[in-house]
């Protein structure tokens, strides 16, 4: 699918995208980047919102990136559904959807030069997903390096994962502004997430607890970091469908888990397991 759908030009080829780009900038255009790996949901077209706003060109890019999936994950039962995701973005100010090849992004396979997300990318989400945030750095690199966007959009969903690529950003001199846009979540709190079409409506129900001890988690922050450990763990108690991966409080800055006396700005995450879907959220609280 190379050409038009509605106002948007599918791309695949990195080539294309640079010749295409650079026109537009010769006109004086300046470049947003959405990354994605698909199954565009709400919380992506907010993300194509800001980035409309942002800039004159709005690229996104779907590519469901081998790299940030370990063995045993869900890598091959990932939704790919780039028809539909054209549909989605057509009317928003979409000018290009990068749709490279595994081969035309990996030239010399998985085993050629990769980035290091370091410390911070071995905890959490990186400690239960080995690799993920390397292969996830590596990818958004190569993309921000293909596409020299002014601005980049994320998703605040994702906070380890936007914590990591603001600090590659600035550890690698990479002149791209990066945003952060808030959760996007249904009525009843859900945070919007492709992954959340594999639910059945009980693991639906039950995914719910994920925002319950967030809330819970958010109540008990006047109390202390001891309080809100307990609180946001035993949300999870009464749910047999969930089993809780990890619920820490880290500090926004580090994003290491705060000390214990620790006040002020803080943010939870969580990570669970409902059936066999992965699901994390997070929630920005003040410890008293
Ligand atoms: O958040 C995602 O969908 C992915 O991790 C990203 C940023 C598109 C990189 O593959």
């Amino acid at each position: 699918m190379t050409e038009s759908v509605f106002d948007i030009r599918v791309v695949p080829t990195i080539a294309e995208l640079r010749e295409r780009l650079a026109e537009r900038r010769a006109a004086g255009a300046s470049v947003a980047l959405v990354p994605t790996m698909g199954a565009l949901h709400a919380g992506h077209l907010a993300l194509v919102a800001r980035a409309r706003e942002l800039a004159d060109v709005v690229v996104v890019s779907i590519f469901v990136n081998p790299l940030q999936f370990g063995p045993g994950e869900d890598l091959d039962r990932y939704p790919r559904t780039l028809e539909a995701d054209v549909s989605a973005l057509a009317g928003l100010g979409v000018a290009f959807v990068f749709t490279p090849s595994v081969a035309e992004m990996y030239p010399n396979g998985p085993t050629g030069t990769t980035l290091s997300a370091g410390e911070v990318g071995s905890l959490y989400e990186g400690a239960s997903r080995p690799g993920h945030f390397d292969g996830m750095l590596t990818v958004v690199g190569k993309l921000l390096n293909i596409v020299r966007p002014d601005v980049a959009v994320f998703g605040q969903k994702d906070a380890q994962q936007i914590f990591l690529v603001r600090r590659m950003v600035e550890d690698l001199d990479v002149p791209t502004a990066i945003d952060a846009v808030p959760t996007v979540r249904e009525a009843d709190g859900l945070a919007l997430s492709s992954r959340n079409r594999f639910l059945d409506p009980g693991q639906r129900a039950a995914a719910l607890t994920l925002i319950e001890a967030l809330r819970a988690a958010d109540a008990a922050a006047p109390e202390g970091l001891a309080e809100v450990l307990a609180e946001g763990a035993a949300a999870f108690g009464d749910h047999d469908e969930v089993t809780l991966d990890y619920l820490v409080v880290v500090d926004p800055e580090t994003f290491l888990p705060v000390a214990d006396g620790a006040r002020g700005p803080a943010v939870v995450l969580v990570a669970a397991r409902v059936g066999a879907t992965r699901l994390i959220d997070n929630a920005a609280i003040t410890l008293g």
